[in-house]
């Protein structure tokens, strides 16, 4: 995958990208930009904003801005990527929704600042709008980052275990319910014990177990507590 995410603050990421995972799937072939609006603002002094229309508090992203930063990076292909707006607006980010991104072969992430960005961005130069949940961020980074996260570890050769990415929450081994309980040694602590099947040896009765809890898991997740 070609992953390209659009920030004020590219070094925040420096960090992401020593993460295991990343470097696996950069060693596998994947490759990761990011690249700072300012770089190609076609504004003077290294500007990227304006005051809102119709007045308000706080400065918004101008679209030549973005327009700018993406017809430099892609000029004419700008059109054929996924690209994705990063907004508390947007539609709320899920597993269903980082295995379809997962397939694409080059994604785009927009992040914003500020009060956000010109609405004509989402309207003419995305085709998604994301939200990691109902709350509101001083920026896009973290939530570009929680989406490349759950989306490059779906990718071939980013886990230690690839079995690891095929048993895990939401996963259609486990019916889309979360993953069940897990325990280690030792087997007792503070008087706090582990459930017998566990220890009983019967992979059987194990898979039964757990195949319960992540169900028994799911009906409490779907009921609210
Ligand atoms: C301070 S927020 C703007 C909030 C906006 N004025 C509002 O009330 O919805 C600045 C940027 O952070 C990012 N952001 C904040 N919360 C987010 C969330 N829950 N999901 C995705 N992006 C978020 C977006 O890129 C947004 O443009």
């Amino acid at each position: 995958m070609r992953l390209d995410v659009f920030t004020l603050f590219p070094e925040w990421f420096e960090w992401f990208q020593t993460q295991r995972h990343v470097r696996n799937v950069v060693a596998a072939g994947s490759e990761l930009r990011f690249i700072d609006y300012r770089e190609t603002t076609p504004l003077g002094a290294g500007q990227v904003d304006d005051s809102p229309y119709g007045g308000g508090a706080g400065m918004v992203m101008r679209v030549d801005v973005v327009d700018a930063a993406l017809e430099a990076a892609y000029g004419a292909e700008r059109g054929a990527r996924r690209t994705v707006l990063l907004t508390p607006s947007g539609r709320m980010f899920d597993e269903e929704l980082a295995i379809d991104l997962a397939s694409e072969p080059e994604l785009t992430l927009l992040c914003g600042r500020y009060e956000g960005i010109d609405e004509r961005v989402r309207e003419h130069l995305v085709t998604d709008a994301v939200s990691i949940g109902r709350y509101v961020l001083a920026g896009g980074e973290l939530a570009a980052m929680v989406v490349a996260d759950a989306v490059l570890r779906k990718l071939p050769g980013a886990l230690g275990h690839a079995e690891s990415a095929l048993e895990e929450s939401f996963s259609d081994a486990l019916e889309g319910h979360p993953e069940y309980p897990h325990y280690t040694r030792p087997a007792t602590y503070r008087g706090w014990g582990v459930p017998d099947v566990l220890l009983s040896g019967d992979h059987e009765r194990v898979r039964g177990w757990r195949l319960e809890r992540s169900r028994e898991r799911g009906e409490t997740a779907s009921g609210g507590s």
